[in-house]
């Protein structure tokens, strides 16, 4: 049986008192929630005040983006090296905001993803259409073209140590939740595209949904049988909320 997991994404929000106190009392909230994995995905520079105030705690943290480069002359980037040293396991790849304002494109997001497992970190893997591309009916292709570029670089194995999130584009931000059937059809289509590959690793894949995901929504979302947990934006900045999914994804 999968654990689900929920990571918040906090994007590019926090300061060192407000990521205190967010810290703090979701830490005391998760004193009581059992049988799922809780992580937050902090900006860069907050990375040390994650692991001194999460360290030995139950969630775990993780940054946002990560050089495809090992190390060298680029200048502003972070290696996968040097998140591991501020304790991180997880690191998100591929995420829409990076692919559509940063050049991350599938070719990117495939070194970076390797780059964050050599290094022994978790990649999570976003993948997820635009609302141009739903309409067109091309939903699948392009989840299936953003997976491709990482098995076909680094086999199918390399999933079997991370993690995948489905967030389809026009849910992001914009409070739009993909029904809980739209979202299983996405999860339960990567699920099988695996599998052909491999059961075993697909059925061992938590695959995560992100795009406004609330906790008055989480539950049901969270009930699907490929929806393994969620990734979470803005629900994330408020620590009741995001316990609230928490607490929706025990098992
Ligand atoms: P929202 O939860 O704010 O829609 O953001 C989702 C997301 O992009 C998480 O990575």
């Amino acid at each position: 049986m999968r654990e689900k997991l929920v990571a918040g994404n906090w994007k590019m929000h926090g300061s060192l008192a407000q990521n205190k106190a967010l810290l703090e009392a979701v830490s005391a909230g998760m004193a009581g929630v059992k049988g799922m994995k809780c992580a937050v995905c902090v900006p860069a520079p907050y990375l040390s005040q994650a692991q001194s105030l999460l360290q030995g705690s139950a969630i775990a943290w993780g940054a946002q983006n990560l050089s495809q480069h090992e190390k060298g002359a680029f200048t502003g980037e972070i290696s996968a090296a040097m998140l591991l040293d501020f304790g991180c396991k997880y690191v998100l790849v591929g995420h829409s905001e990076r692919r559509a304002m940063y050049g991350d494109d599938d070719v990117t997001v495939a070194m970076k993803f390797e780059a964050a497992q050599k290094a022994g970190l978790t990649p999570i893997l976003c993948v997820g259409e635009t609302l141009e591309e739903r309409e067109s009916g091309i939903t699948e292709a392009v989840v299936e073209r953003q997976l491709d570029a990482v098995t076909g670089r680094l086999g199918v194995a390399a999933l079997s140590k991370a993690i995948v999130a489905y967030e389809p584009v026009w849910a992001i931000g914009t409070g739009k939740t993909a029904s809980p059937e739209q979202a299983q059809a996405v999860h339960a289509f990567i699920r099988g595209k695996i599998a052909v590959q491999s059961k075993e690793i697909a059925d061992g894949l938590v695959i995560q949904y992100g795009g406004s995901v609330k906790g008055a929504n989480a539950a049901e979302l969270f009930s699907m049988p490929d929806i393994d947990g969620g990734l979470i934006g803005g629900a994330a900045l408020d620590a009741q909320e995001f316990l609230a999914i928490c607490r929706a994804a025990q098992r």
